[in-house]
């Protein structure tokens, strides 16, 4: 496929981008705004009225996604063809929420059976250990759950217990693990009690060192506790490795599988969502993969210009690729979405965050955005300062539920009342003028003026539930789906992590081992080494 940049309607964007665009109050203000900005997938009301697009840019970014043949990209994905081309297979996670009676054959095997086999198998063993049917070792029910695994074998599940928490079990503590500092599974050693704890291990290559490490840890101390035969009563495995499983010393009887054809950062809808199905239970589960299975179906049968994945994409295109803008704000107007930015940076840049075409090429502009974020309103005390008044723009999500799942007084009020008035600051500013007329002395008038014209997408969502966020983490996933097929790059490889795991092992040596030889080491890592070394009482 030639670069981005080669197809007309490129060349075309960047000179209207040069021209420069009207002020969104004035953009706002014209006619048919709201009609064509906003769009309602499911239950999200997707407004991206406060967009610097005019119809002109709209049309030429429409042109663009045709040109480079995104929709039909999106449904080859979703068909099964090998878009991860590095490791020659497809991405499929898609396919985890197709319903039973779907068919999907894909390299010669109907996919469809085996994801519902899975499926029931996983809420099965979900539903044991929420009625206490699974016992412990010593006959206890389970109390508490720990999910080890990091990355994508963390942050979908850890995100969504967290933002479904008011749907969850309150008798069960459903915990995470995922550094390999110490501190963290120390916090679980601490508080949690080995004879009503059940330890899930979720890696997909089940190579990960930091996974390994702590579920070693949690293993001794399983088996210092209740004896070498608890085991099989206190640790789980999901996975798509059962021999590496069976080394590590787990049984593989129970053991959850998925396909390599899920990516880690895709796979909160597979098996890997064991944890998530006992704090919601199966039925919560299920809802969530509708949720998920309505905006796959959205992406691909939407008509363009209604269609809510492709507009997101091309409006981070515009501004990353076309107008240069670095970040992208994520900011969830609800405490409980705290880990959300934090699932989206995986998701966002370890897919998108490639400098290469599928061929190997550059891609020839920037690529992945830089995601960062923190709910509102506790944002708005913090780094709001800079979207509003500061040199750079950043784009910003502005996220909230419509419905409250804690009626308290005017609580929810207020938090929708601070959300929709980010967006309408943010565009509209406040002018010179408008200060002055407000009776500001006039040294402080540049102070307090806001320049505005700061673009944001306002996503209402109806409520807080499995569904609902089975079509939020839906609409990013194709969002990002879309911004591949654009730029012509790879969103399901993650080469980039692989320099730092290899060195990070190298260095275990030189920092454990008796007079390790540093001379092959750069000047400042070995200084460092040297430091360390010294600073634990190691010649
Ligand atoms: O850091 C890279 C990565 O491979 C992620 O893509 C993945 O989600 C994470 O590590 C965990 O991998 P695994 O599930 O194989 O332990």
């Amino acid at each position: 496929m030639p670069p981005l940049t080669d197809a007309p309607a490129w060349a075309a964007l960047q000179a209207h981008a040069a021209a420069g665009l009207p002020h969104l109050r004035d953009l706002l203000a014209e006619p048919g705004r709201l009609d064509r900005f906003v769009l309602q997938v499911g239950d999200l009301r997707v407004d991206a009225t406060r967009h610097l697009v005019d119809d002109r840019a709209l049309e030429l970014l429409l042109e663009l996604a045709e040109q480079r043949g995104v929709l039909d990209r999106l449904r080859a994905t979703q068909a099964g063809a090998h878009v991860n081309t590095t490791e020659d297979r497809p991405a499929l996670h898609t396919a985890l929420r197709l319903p039973r009676d779907a068919s999907l054959v894909v390299d010669g095997t109907d996919v469809v059976p085996l994801v519902h086999r899975e499926l029931d198998r996983t809420l099965a063993l979900a539903e044991r250990v929420r009625s206490g049917d699974w016992r412990g070792a010593s006959g206890q029910r389970v109390r508490t759950v720990v999910n080890v695994g990091i990355g994508g074998s963390d942050l979908g599940p850890r995100m969504l217990v967290d933002a479904l928490a008011d749907h969850a079990d309150p008798d069960l503590d459903v915990r995470f693990v995922s550094n390999v500092d110490p501190d963290d599974v120390a916090d679980v050693l601490a508080t949690a009690d080995p004879a009503s704890t059940l330890v899930v291990v979720v890696s997909k290559s089940f190579s990960t060192v930091e996974t390994l490490t702590n579920a070693g840890t949690l293993r001794a101390w399983i088996v210092d506790a209740l004896g070498e035969d608890a085991v099989a009563k206190h640790f789980l495995a999901v996975s798509t490795n059962a021999e590496r499983v069976a080394a590590f010393g787990i049984d593989t009887s129970d053991m959850l599988g998925f396909w390599d054809w899920v990516g880690g950062r895709y796979s909160v809808s597979s098996a890997v969502g064991l944890s998530l199905a006992v704090a919601i239970g199966g039925d919560g589960f299920r809802a969530l993969l509708d949720g998920m299975r309505l905006v796959d179906e959205h992406a691909v049968t939407a008509p363009p210009e209604r269609n809510a994945a492709l507009l997101l994409g091309l409006l981070q295109l515009w501004y990353g690729s076309v107008l240069g803008w670095q970040t992208q704000a994520v900011l969830p107007y609800s405490a409980r979405l705290r880990r959300f930015p934090a699932y989206l940076q995986q998701l966002e840049m370890e897919s998108n965050g490639k400098r290469v075409t599928l061929d190997g090429g550059a891609v020839g502009t920037d690529t992945g955005a830089i995601v960062w974020g923190e709910p509102g309103t506790d944002g708005q005390h913090a780094f709001f300062q800079l979207l509003h008044q500061g040199t750079r723009v950043v784009p910003a999500d502005l996220l909230g539920f419509v419905e409250p799942e804690h009626d308290l007084g005017d609580h929810h009020d207020q938090l929708l009342a601070n959300l929709l008035a980010q967006a309408q600051a943010l565009a509209l500013g406040r002018g010179a003028d408008e200060v002055r007329a407000a009776g500001v002395a006039e040294e402080l008038v540049p102070h307090r003026t806001f320049p505005g014209n700061r673009p944001s997408t306002l996503l209402l969502a109806a409520r807080r539930d499995p569904h609902v966020l089975g079509q939020l983490v839906a609409l990013y996933e194709q969002k990002v789906a879309v911004l591949a097929a654009l730029w012509g790059t790879n969103a399901y490889d993650q080469w980039g992590v692989e320099l730092g795991k290899q060195l990070a092992g190298d260095l275990v040596p030189l920092l454990t081992g008796d007079e390790p030889d540093l001379s092959q080491l750069d000047p400042a890592t070995a200084a460092a080494v040297r430091h360390v070394r010294a600073a634990r009482g190691r010649a």
